[in-house]
Parts: structure tokens; C-alpha cells; sequence
């Protein structure tokens, strides 16, 4: 989603490194981009474009002077207006003194806008955003510093926002503000940075400074950095914290794709989110991040797991994980419904979110909204330092590293892996499924390098079925869920109508869809169900539709019951999920890239969803 970037340095190097930074978050999804620079005649250049970074930097490659010692830069994924150039960030006042860019979404906007039209303030764009040049001109207009007048605007906004700011009127220095949107700073010794994520800014600087809700930030040329509660107006003292782990390393390298570079990460991914976790010698789980938390663990009797999309569904394996290997009752919920619903909520309940980028709006709102029954609220979260990860008392982070493309795939895989971890920890050793599943974890990577190998028979299929415009996805127990991602996988990327059901449920529904234009794509892997989904099957080849079976090695005669197989090494029941969903992900960007599709990239969709 959207995305900002901002630089004050002694250098005359901010266009650069601001077009740099867009770039580097082009992953998240987009639809325009925009910069305002500070010229050395101290007067604000503004460009924008529709499409891509790229569009930008050619029209920069324009300008005679694009020397800069402050700049601000935007991605844009569209909420208020279309995506056109008007629209686009940043956004300025009627003399061009003060642009700002902005991520969220300012619900009292029209109120906010009416106010300053009664004042003469005139609007160019459909967008919330333009409220904010001109209620800081109005307010610094009416104050004795820059700042002040910034703050009492800025504590006039409603709704969720992180901020960059720069202004004629101070060039030495920018400004940052968040609410509910994450935003960092970086510092090095003669320049200082402000980004919506540090991938953004580590090839600058690895001392970060992350801002909290309400707090205003002034950042100076020379790296020093102000920072401001302005709820509580006090000034806050923090320290930067340098970053340990190399946010850079998302490089495409040889593949073509980011989704194809990531599915072939999945065996080092396995590897990643569970050594040093695993204690081969003694047969044991070892968590750090819940260690702090080991007391109040004995005292759970009950876990709501909170998450959206892909983090949603290996959501759903971690309740058939907790609930039979730990006996732990587990309840999933979509974050965007929990929040707002009003549930009785026990101490000994434990709100556990999971989610790759750690700033998914909607779950951070339903961490928010425990915020004071006093639960202990968990994270499993991928990005380092992220506003879930800080949020949560406690946590097991996913290790997957920088996850690009859109569609999430090592992500799950790690997710669920340590979820399976979690789900072992809390089980304290006494399930007879304990160690049977550790010895499976350190022979997963294998097995999912031997499905990678089998990619080419994956496109095939995939080439078969491309031309579907439906497509039914079925299985049970942990099959089930698997179904769910498979499902929202090939949605995502191929934009053809899939549907996930338990197979069970076919009889109440689903059934009636059948034909032989609606194919299903059926996990049919190793399981004490596996007879009852096989009859299953066996009602939808009666019904003349064609099944695409994902089974386990060495099943033959399913082979002569379904269209097509595709066969995964032997696993635990509990262990499959992660050999599975790889299948299903190989199996949705082969039929994405069959018919055309930017499957980094799918349309309408973003990485990181930091608004509601
Ligand atoms: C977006 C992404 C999905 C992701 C979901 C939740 O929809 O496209 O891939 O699963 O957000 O994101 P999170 O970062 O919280 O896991």
C-alpha cells in the first residue's frame, strides 16, 4: 500500500535517495507516485505520476535542477479518488510553501475541508489528504514557530495517519507524525531519514528511531531528531536502535519473478523458523519469545488468534494444530470482524496475531481493542521491529525475511511452521504427537525442495487448467484450511473465481455447481479422512467434473479415480499443510502466468493493508 520516504541532509542528494526509497517499497503495491524537493533557492518542486516509480524519475530526468537537502517522496494506492495525477501525493498548499505526503486515512476530512473553504482555502484534489497543507498553513499562520502551528494541526486530525512534511519555511528541517500507520526515522551523522518502512532506508542507515501514536517528529539536516507527544504534550527522549537484520536483501536476482524467488526460498525458510528453535540432542522446543511469558502461558485456557488474509488461513492450521497437539480450545478470527464485535473476553483467553508485515491495520486494531481487558497478547509476525511486533507482550518471530510479492507465499510456510513450534511448546512435551512431528520439521525442507524440483510437471498442469473461470477447492481437517489459501492463492493472482469448501460440505451446496466446465481441486493427501474424501470426489465425478488431486506418493489407485494427480512426499497429517500450500502456490502462479498476469503485482491488491 501506500508508502513514504523522506530525506534532510547536508548532501544535496534527497531526489535520489527518495526515488530510491519508492523504489524500494514499489513491492507494496501501488498506483502513482509523487516527490517535493527543496531546491537550493529554496523554493518547492513538486512532481507526480501515474504508474510507476520509473514514470516519476523520467519526468524528473527533465528538470535542469533537482538538487536537493530535503525531499519527500509517495506511493500512492488509491482510497479517496481515482488514480490520476492530481490526486497523487504530495499534496500543498496554495503557495506551494508546505507539501505533505501522507498514508491512511483522515476520517474528518469533509468536515475539515468545509471549515477551510469557509475560510478561501481552495481544493485541487478528491483526496483527504489535501485538508492537511492547508490546516497547517492555517494553524502555523496563527502561531508564534513552525512547530507549534504543525502540532495544534495535526491534533486536529481524525482517523489513522503517518506523516511526512516538508516546508519552505523551515529547509533545514522535516517533519514526521503518525497515528495508527507505521513510520520510522533514521539517523546517520549528517542527514536524517523518515520512512513508512525501513526497508526503505537501510542501504543509508541501520539506527532507526520508530515513532508511536501521537507523536510529532522535527528531523534536522545534521541527523539530530525532536520528538514530541503532542496528546500529552511532552517531549519524548529515545534513543536509536540499530537494526540487527538486513532488510536489503530483497534482491530478484535470477528469477523472474518475486513470487518464484520466494516459493524457492521455502526449504531455507523451514530451516530459518525452526533451527535453534528445535533441540535435536534433547528431543525439545526451545521459544525465546515466550519464555518472558512462561508463567501467565500455564494460566491459558483459551487462544484467539487475530489475522487477515493468507495470515488468516495458516491461521486456521494453527487451530487444528493448538487444539490437538497442545488441547488448548483455539478460536480464528478475521481481525477487521473481531474488532468490532462484542464478545465476552476471559483473562484466560490470550489474543495471539499473526501477520507477515506486522502493520496490517486491522490487526493491529483488534490488538488495540484488548488493550485494557489485561491478556496477554502474543505475535507471530515476519518484519522486525514492526508495529505488531511491538505492540505484544510477547511473540515468536517468522524469519522469512523480505517477502515482495504480493501474494503471500515463504510467509505462510513460516507462519505455520511456527505455529506447529508454538503449538509443541504449549503442549509441554505430553503429546504423543510431540516428537514424531519434531523428527518430521528437520525432514520438511527437504521434501519441499523435492516438490520444487517438480515445478515443471506443476506447469502442466497448470497449462491444462488455465482457461478455467471457476474452480472449486475441497479437503478436510487440515486439509481444509489448506483449501481456503489454495483457493485465495489462485484468486489473487489469476483473478479466475475460486472457492474453498470443507469437503464434507459438498452435499449442501457446492454440489450444485458441478459440471464439466467447474473444475475441483482436491487434497486428497494421507489422512484417517482420506476414504470420506474420496467418496467425495467420487460425487463430483458423477456430476462430470474434473478433479485435479493433490494426493501423497504411492497412492495408485487415485490416480485412476481423478482427471489429474499431483503427488507430494509422505508426511504427517499435521506436517502436510506446508507441502501442500507450496503445491497450491506453484500451482496458482503457473496458471497466472498462462494467461498474462504481473503476479508480483496482481491488480487491485496491496502487500501491506495499513488502513481499514
Ligand atoms: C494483504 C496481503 C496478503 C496478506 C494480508 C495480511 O492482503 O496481500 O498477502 O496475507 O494482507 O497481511 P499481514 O502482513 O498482516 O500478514
Amino acid at each position: 500500500m501506500c508508502g513514504i520516504v523522506g530525506y534532510v541532509g547536508q548532501k544535496q542528494v534527497g531526489s535520489e535517495v527518495v526515488i530510491e526509497g519508492l523504489r524500494a517499497l514499489e513491492y507494496r503495491g501501488y498506483d502513482s507516485a509523487g516527490i517535493a524537493f527543496l531546491r537550493s533557492d529554496k523554493t518547492l518542486c513538486l512532481e507526480k505520476a501515474v504508474g510507476r516509480v520509473q514514470n516519476l524519475e523520467g519526468q524528473l530526468e527533465q528538470i535542469d535542477d533537482t538538487k536537493a537537502t530535503a525531499a519527500i517522496g509517495h506511493t500512492r494506492w488509491a482510497t479517496h479518488g481515482a488514480p490520476t495525477v492530481g490526486n497523487a501525493h504530495p499534496h500543498y498548499n496554495a503557495d506551494r510553501s508546505i507539501a505533505v505526503t501522507h498514508n491512511g486515512i483522515i476520517e474528518n476530512y469533509l468536515e475539515l475541508k468545509q471549515e477551510l473553504e469557509a475560510a478561501g482555502y481552495e481544493f485541487v484534489s478528491e483526496t483527504d489528504t489535501e485538508v492537511i497543507p492547508h490546516l497547517i498553513e492555517f494553524h502555523t499562520n496563527r502561531s508564534k514557530t513552525f512547530i507549534s502551528g504543525l502540532e495544534k494541526a495535526i491534533s486536529r486530525l481524525r482517523g489513522a495517519y503517518a506523516l511526512a512534511i516538508v516546508t519552505t519555511k523551515t529547509p533545514d528541517t522535516i517533519y514526521a507524525a503518525r497515528l495508527s500507520s507505521p513510520l520510522v526515522l533514521g539517523i546517520a551523522k549528517s542527514a536524517a531519514y523518515i520512512a513508512s518502512d525501513p526497508m526503505a532506508i537501510t542501504s543509508h542507515t541501520k539506527d532507526v528511531v520508530y515513532l508511536n501514536d501521537y507523536e510529532l517528529a522535527a528531523v534536522h539536516k545534521d541527523g539530530s531528531y525532536d520528538i514530541r507527544d503532542y496528546k500529552r504534550a511532552q517531549t519524548v527522549n529515545r534513543k536509536a536502535e540499530r537494526l540487527e537484520h538486513n532488510h536489503a536483501s530483497g534482491e530478484l536476482g535470477n528469477y523472474e519473478h518475486f513470487m518464484l524467488k520466494e516459493m524457492h526460498e521455502i526449504p531455507d525458510t523451514i530451516r530459518a523458523a525452526t533451527q535453534g528453535r528445535i533441540r535435536p540432542d534433547s528431543n525439545t522446543v526451545k521459544l525465546g519469545g515466550l519464555e518472558s511469558v512462561a508463567d501467565q502461558l500455564r494460566f491459558i485456557d483459551r487462544i484467539v488468534i487475530v489475522a487477515c488474509g493468507t495470515s488468516y488461513y495458516a491461521g486456521l492450521v494453527g487451530e487444528y494444530l493448538i487444539e490437538e497437539i497442545a488441547g488448548i480450545p483455539v478460536e480464528v478470527q478475521l481481525a477487521s470482524e473481531f474488532k468490532y464485535r462484542n464478545e465476552p473476553f476471559s483473562r484466560g483467553t490470550a489474543l495471539l496475531a499473526i501477520s507477515q508485515s506486522g502493520e496490517t491495520a486491522d490487526t493491529i486494531a483488534a490488538l488495540k481493542k484488548v488493550e485494557n481487558y489485561g491478556v496477554l497478547r502474543l505475535g507471530v509476525v515476519n518484519a522486525v521491529g514492526s508495529t505488531i511486533a511491538r505492540m505484544t507482550d510477547s511473540g515468536v518471530y517468522c524469519h522469512a525475511g523480505p517477502e515482495q510479492a504480493v501474494a503471500s507465499t515463504k510467509a505462510f510456510v513460516a507462519q505455520v511452521s511456527v505455529l506447529t513450534l508454538i503449538a509443541l511448546h504449549l503442549s509441554g512435551g505430553n503429546s504423543p504427537l510431540y516428537k514424531p512431528i519434531l523428527h518430521e520439521l528437520e525432514h520438511l525442507p527437504a521434501k519441499a525442495e523435492s516438490i520444487l524440483a517438480q515445478a515443471k510437471d506443476i506447469e502442466k498442469l497448470a497449462h491444462k487448467y488455465k482457461d478455467a473461470r471457476d474452480f472449486l477447492f475441497i479437503g478436510r481437517n487440515y486439509g481444509y484450511p489448506c483449501a481456503l489459501e489454495g483457493a485465495l492463492k489462485l484468486k489473487e493472482i489469476s483473478y479466475i473465481h475460486a472457492e474453498a469448501y470443507a469437503a464434507g460440505e459438498m452435499k449442501h451446496g457446492p454440489l450444485a455447481m458441478i459440471d464439466e466446465n467447474f473444475p475441483t481441486l482436491a487434497i486428497a493427501t494421507d489422512s484417517p479422512l482420506l476414504e470420506k474424501t474420496i467418496s467425495n470426489i467420487q460425487e463430483i465425478k458423477a456430476r462430470k467434473g474434473l478433479v485435479l488431486a493433490i494426493a501423497t506418493e504411492g497412492n495408485k489407485d487415485i490416480k485412476r479415480l481423478v482427471s489429474d494427480a499431483f503427488y507430494i512426499p509422505g508426511s504427517l497429517e499435521q506436517t502436510q499443510p506446508i507441502l501442500i500450500a507450496l503445491v497450491e502456490m506453484l500451482f496458482a502462479y503457473y496458471v497466472a502466468i498462462a494467461n498474462g498476469h504481473n503476479v508480483d503485482r496482481p491488480r487491485n491488491l496491496a502487500k501491506s493493508v495499513t488502513v481499514e
